[in-house]
């Protein structure tokens, strides 16, 4: 018999991942804050996680805050000494996720930057930072194409780019006039085709959509 796929996705939950208090409340917290509840699902946290620990990663940027989830499961899996620097343009999201991430136990990894990222991207470069291992891209879809040349420049070769969405239930296949999806649709082909990296779609929730991963070359 098929099963359906929200059932082979809570079989993958069931068998991977723990129980965690202050994680497992997320999705009820944010929308009780009158919040879009479009935060990772949980197993793709984790992966962000097993990303960062495989990749040895202690700076890690992410585009797209949210409530902070997924800059938790990055967090969590970094060293001591490790860091998120997360960007958002939205002022209660960012506070949302200061609370957040203070109890998830992540509070002194995470660094918000509130504003719109093609505006702070900039500040990250001109304060001669080192580079980071790795990127999480997952806010406005018009501007992953912009938010890749950011990755390309701000991530050392051998870190890896991840870039959520770029199915959107195949509906990428046929973008139309819609923003959004010409953006997504660029952005798998410029990542696909460019020197630089190596990357690969994979589908992911139950495959209504997928995650592009990338290492940089
Ligand atoms: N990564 C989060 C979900 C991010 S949802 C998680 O998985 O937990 C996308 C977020 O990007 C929203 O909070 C939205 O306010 C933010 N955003 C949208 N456009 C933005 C922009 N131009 N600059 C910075 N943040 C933006
Ligand atoms: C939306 C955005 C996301 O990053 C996501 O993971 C799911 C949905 C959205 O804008 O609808
Ligand atoms: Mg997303």
């Amino acid at each position: 018999m098929m099963r359906e796929r929200t059932q082979i996705g809570d079989y993958i939950r069931e068998l991977c991942l723990p129980e965690d208090s202050v994680l497992d409340t997320f999705e009820q917290d944010v929308a009780a804050a009158g919040m879009p509840a479009i935060q990772v699902p949980a197993e793709l946290g984790k992966l962000l996680g097993m990303l960062v620990r495989l990749t040895g990663a202690r700076r890690v940027l992410e585009i797209g805050t949210l409530g902070g989830y997924s800059a938790a499961w990055m967090a969590r899996a970094l060293p001591s000494d490790g860091r998120v620097v997360t960007l958002e343009k939205s002022t209660k999201h960012a506070a949302f996720a200061r609370t957040f991430l203070e109890r998830a136990g992540v509070g002194d990894k995470v660094e918000i930057m509130l504003g719109a990222a093609l505006e702070t991207l900039p500040s990250l470069l001109e304060r001669g930072d080192p580079q980071f291992d790795m990127v999480f891209i997952d806010a406005d879809k018009a501007a992953y194409p912009a938010y890749l040349d950011w990755s390309l420049r701000l991530v050392r070769s051998g870190g890896v780019i991840v870039g959520d969405n770029v199915l959107r239930g195949g509906k990428v296949l046929e973008p139309g006039d819609d923003a959004d999806l010409n953006g997504l649709a660029e952005f798998n082909l410029h990542a696909t085709s460019s020197p630089l990296l190596d990357a690969l779609i994979i589908p992911n929730r139950g495959g209504e959509d997928g995650i592009l991963v990338a290492v940089v070359k």
